[in-house]
């Protein structure tokens, strides 16, 4: 190495000086300002920084700087708050935050839900923490946390199924775990926005008892777990908008519940200035922002329609989050995690294997013995390459995708055949391996109008071990909203989706169906599929919803035995939709109504309660082994909370997971009540043989229902009947609890 000259070792030592000067600087002002000392209580920082805001200042700080920043305030050492979309990983962005590029995609949603375990989801959440770190992401746009009302929303897939308490919990493991990372996590879209039809204008007409008891409830939860930000949803709510929605985000959220982060619009949905600055909205998004700016708040400012305290309350909850995340205090960047993380690799794949979920194993099909098997086809658009996730905000181009056909041919090794047939009649020259961009692009062979399948792929179909179809939507959310929403084929943001496969799955099922019975059909879907016209032919149903990146391995592993499924449905499934609780009230593109006339009685607890069959029940997941459950003990504690204690075996000969639930079956109430509803549930891991001893615990508040005219929880006195199995249509144990009267 060359001897520096004179000159430049004066330059360093100029710049060193520089430096030195400028960091002495920094320091000195930081020991006068409280605002920018970590080691004081976050609300003296606040009171410090508050008085040396303009009235201008505070003003941009309570709308967006750009689609997913907030405004930097440089004279006073802030810098602008970065976000990003989820729900499944990252969304899209690089170190700068400028580009897009493909990032790490997670089991998220529905497909986290089914693993009912929310130590998996506490980790899936801290490893989204660590990639927004490595990107220098503040707030992370997610959970989405509405309810599975109908299959058709274009959303299920991100949210986590009919069930308030399952939802509370997965949300809230999630939550805590991207905030274990100095990450800020969302809850949203807040709230009872359960279709995406004409989202920004249909009311969602919903009464108090319902929102209190379902829609509201994981909100609730999420907020006693310490979430930081939430976001409100695009439709009024009983015909106010819920950025406007004072009841909801002053009363509820921040009155009964508390919270005291940040409640932030979705983008582009407000529609006021005065009605949402004092119905609760803290900051407008994206920026520019065009109701939370100078020019229209000021104006109202002056005139006293917005006091300067409500302004205030606004900037103290965002300095409330940068304070306590810390954000002032280090650099949000993360240099030492890598943008794709290896550390990562592990929750990625446990997410996937945890959540897929055997609904109809006739014969025990499954496990494919990969001594015996010699040949496999695998049909399906979605077979290759792997559809991670749906579409719309929540959409991510994967970094390394495994598809089905990927994870197949991995474990399968050389001794099995693994023969791929593309289906469909597209032109000549058509790359089958890729997602297809020209709608309805998979038409089957044999359907009417189109040719016969070509005799080698009969051949194949009719000679192999297994056919594995893959079918299901995709994410093409881009290509729906660029051909004026006219693909049928895509589940996603601002679509509300067919009840059918879309077009020529079904016919595909049904055709390989006649050519070999050993069909497995793995389904890509946030919810229900109609399945009239082929379940009876199929003897294997696998719902993989979207399982991230690494889907196609642990689907693989599932299909030959190498993991156990474990996964249990985290929704009803109908034999029709004219058998749901939404059948007849849920919107469509003729009738705009969109009342939640079946009240608390959604999912299970409408199924249960009018005794009608589901096709596969709220909480199924069937497993290569068998559990029994014993020994049901209940411990009542002087409070009225109670201890139910039981056993699991595992009576088969393979380790196995299983997710034990509780449902209460409450005493006659005033009010007509759902005739058992979920209150607890544990999962736990087996060996052959092994038999394990589980608790579950649950608080005598937890058993009551809202007064609608009293405004307030109530638990009627009397006997509680407690039911724990295996879904909530397979329930062994049974016991009682009683009771005192509660009301508060
Ligand atoms: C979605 C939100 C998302 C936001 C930012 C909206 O269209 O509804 O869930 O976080 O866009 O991309």
């Amino acid at each position: 190495m060359s001897p520096l000259s004179p000159y430049a070792r004066f330059v360093a030592l100029l710049i060193l000086l520089l430096n030195f000067h400028a960091f002495a600087a920094e320091n000195a002002d930081s020991a006068a300002d409280i605002y920018k000392d970590a080691s004081q209580p976050v609300e003296a920082r606040i009171a410090d920084l508050l008085p040396r805001l303009t009235l201008d200042e505070k003003i941009e700080l309570i709308g967006g700087a750009s689609f997913m920043t907030t405004h930097a305030i440089p004279r006073l050492g802030i810098p602008e708050f970065r976000m990003s979309d989820g729900p499944f990983g990252v969304r899209d962005v690089n170190r700068e935050g400028s580009k897009q590029v493909p990032t790490r995609v997670y089991a998220g949603g529905m497909a986290l839900a089914a693993s009912w375990d929310a130590g998996l989801a506490h980790k899936v959440g801290a490893a989204i923490g660590r990639d927004c770190r490595a990107r220098g992401i503040n707030i992370f746009l997610g959970p989405g946390m509405n309810l599975y009302r109908a299959p058709f929303s274009g959303r299920n897939f991100e949210y986590f199924g009919e069930d308030p308490l399952l939802t509370g919990v997965i949300a809230s493991g999630y939550i805590q775990g991207v905030q274990s990372q100095g990450v800020a996590a969302t809850m949203k879209h807040f709230v009872a926005n359960e279709q995406e039809l004409n989202r920004h204008n249909i009311s969602s007409d919903v009464d108090e008892r319902t929102l209190r008891e379902l829609y509201l409830k994981p909100f609730e939860m999420a907020v006693e777990a310490g979430v930081w930000c939430a976001m409100d949803s695009y439709n009024p709510i009983n015909g106010i908008h819920a950025t406007e929605n004072d009841w909801l985000n002053n009363k509820v959220l921040k009155g009964d519940w508390g919270f005291k982060g940040v409640l932030m619009s979705d983008w582009w949905s407000m529609v006021s200035t005065l009605a949402s600055a004092n119905g609760g909205l803290d900051l407008e998004m994206p920026g520019k922002p065009q109701f939370f700016k100078v020019e229209k708040l000021k104006p109202l400012i002056d005139s006293g329609q917005v006091t300067m305290a409500t302004v205030d309350d606004k900037v103290r909850r965002i300095f409330r989050v940068v304070f306590s995340m810390g954000w002032m205090d280090r650099p949000q960047f993360d240099s030492s995690i890598p943008m794709d993380d290896p550390q990562s690799d592990q929750v990625t794949l446990e997410g996937a294997r945890e959540g897929i979920t055997l609904l109809k194993n006739t014969g025990n099909l499954l496990p494919l013995n990969l001594a015996k098997v010699k040949k496999i086809v695998v049909l399906g658009r979605n077979a290759d390459p792997a559809i991670a996730v749906g579409g719309g905000s929540a959409h991510i181009d994967y970094m390394h995708g495994k598809s089905l056909l990927d994870g197949l041919k991995e474990l399968a090794g050389d001794g099995v055949e693994i023969i791929r047939i593309p289906w469909s009649t597209m032109p000549a020259g058509t790359d089958f391996s890729k997602p297809s961009k020209t709608p309805f692009a998979l038409t089957a062979y044999g359907a009417p109008g189109n040719p016969a399948l070509p005799q080698d792929f009969v051949d194949a179909i009719k000679s192999a071990d297994a056919a594995v179809i893959c079918v299901g939507f995709n994410d093409n959310v881009k290509d729906y909203w660029q051909s004026d929403h006219a693909r049928p084929d895509a589940e996603g943001e601002d679509i509300d989706r067919t009840y059918q496969l879309p077009p020529g799955q079904v016919e595909v099922v049904k055709a390989v169906c006649k050519l070999n019975p050993k069909v497995v059909v793995v389904l890509n879907a946030g919810g229900s599929v109609e399945t009239k016209d082929w379940i009876g032919d199929v003897p294997v149903l696998l719902d993989a919803y979207y399982p991230g990146q690494f889907g196609g391995t642990a689907i693989a592993e599932v299909l030959f035995g190498k993991i156990n499924p474990s996964g249990k449905l985290p929704f009803s499934w109908e034999t029709g939709w004219e058998d749901s609780a939404a059948y007849g009230h849920f919107p469509t593109a003729s009738s705009k109504d969109n009342t939640y006339k079946e009240g608390v009685f959604l999912g299970y607890r409408w199924f249960d309660s009018k005794g009608i069959e589901p096709l596969f029940p709220f909480g199924l997941g069937l497993s290569y082994t068998k559990f029994e459950y014993s020994e049901l003990d209940l411990q009542a504690s002087g409070n009225g909370d109670f201890k139910a204690r039981f056993t699991v075996t595992n009576k088969g000969d393979v380790a196995g997971a299983e997710v034990a639930q509780l449902y209460v079956v409450p005493p006659q109430a005033s009010v007509p009540r759902p005739v058992h509803e979920l209150k607890g549930f544990t999962r736990l891991d087996l060996q052959p043989g092994e038999s394990k001893s589980a608790s579950i615990v649950v608080a005598a508040k937890d058993l009551g229902y809202w007064d609608s005219s009293l405004k307030k929880w109530k638990v009627t006195a009397g006997k509680y009947k407690i039911e724990v199995g295996s879904s909530s249509r397979d329930l062994s144990l049974l016991g009682e609890v009683a009771e005192a009267a509660i009301d508060e």
